[in-house]
């Protein structure tokens, strides 16, 4: 099989036409999909039906699975998939709701941050709810040689605590395990990728608390700068969700945002899993 593609962006992210993604794959095939997952940073699939168990099982063959520290909306069979909604039963959410509105990188509070994210929109509403990614790796590229040598070499401390408690000061506390799950992690500032040998600017906004050698308050001057000129236009891809969209991005070479949505008039349901990582360096 030789994949039918389409660029998103002039920088990153590709659409895969013509293919239904799920665990049955062929090897050929399934390393067509990775190569164009890596090497486009992010990779869109229309059209697909993925079973939250076909969705775990087609994450498995990328990588072992990450799990949130959040459990409680994730499929009781299938652990490896989360719902992110605001729709409720019984007066319970049954999702994740309200996650993600800030320009981040999924899990690098983790000393080892998931290296892939797959989201499968299963219920989106008409207006509002568009996912922003951004390309870091093009963010690197376009510092010039002063910039770079600034960066190069900084480590920042990423707390999800910190993030927790500016982004979510009205959440219930975590448990003593949770709590041991996200302690402070150090990393890199700049992240070079295993595979295709690029840079890539690794900030996320409200997660990194400071920089290593850096007060917090001129630390966030600093972090507002970097993810100022990294999510400049040039370097995003709005999408524009449909049921059945299935992306797939890479964590080592990109950021996202969530936007809001209606919520009292409308449900967004979509599915979430992820695959492990590495240590960044
Ligand atoms: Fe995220």
């Amino acid at each position: 099989m030789s994949l039918k593609t389409r660029p998103l962006h002039p920088e990153f992210g590709v659409e895969i036409l013509d293919c239904r993604i799920g665990p049955d794959l062929s090897d050929e095939e399934f390393l067509e999909v990775r190569s164009a997952w890596e090497k486009n940073s992010l990779v869109l699939v229309r059209n697909q039906d993925l079973s939250p168990a076909d969705q775990e099982k087609f994450t498995l063959r990328f990588r072992e699975l990450e799990y949130h520290v959040l459990k409680e909306h994730t499929f009781p069979e299938h652990p490896g998939v989360m719902i992110l909604t605001n729709a409720v039963e019984g007066g319970k959410p049954m999702g994740a709701h309200k996650v993600g509105w800030h320009w981040h990188t999924d899990l690098t509070y983790f000393p080892k941050p998931c290296d892939m994210t797959m989201l499968l929109g299963v219920e989106i509403p008409p207006e509002g709810g568009d996912t922003f990614f951004c390309s870091l790796t093009a963010a690197y590229d376009a510092l010039d040689a002063r910039q770079k040598k600034r960066v190069d070499g900084l480590r920042a401390i990423h707390s999800y605590n910190y993030m927790r408690a500016i982004k979510y000061p009205d959440a219930a506390p975590l448990t003593e395990e949770q709590l041991d799950r996200v302690r402070d992690v150090e990393q890199p500032l700049v992240r070079l990728h295993p595979v295709t040998g690029r840079r890539a600017l690794y900030v996320s906004e409200y997660i990194i608390k400071n920089f290593v050698g850096m007060d917090i308050p001129e630390s966030q001057v600093f972090l507002a700068e970097l993810v100022s000129h990294a999510t400049e236009d040039r370097f995003v891809y709005r999408h524009r969700w449909q049921a059945g969209d299935l992306i797939f991005w890479d964590n080592r070479a990109t950021m996202h945002k969530a936007t809001p949505y209606d919520d009292v008039r409308y449900t967004r349901r979509m599915h979430r899993s992820m695959t492990a990582g590495d240590a960044p360096f």
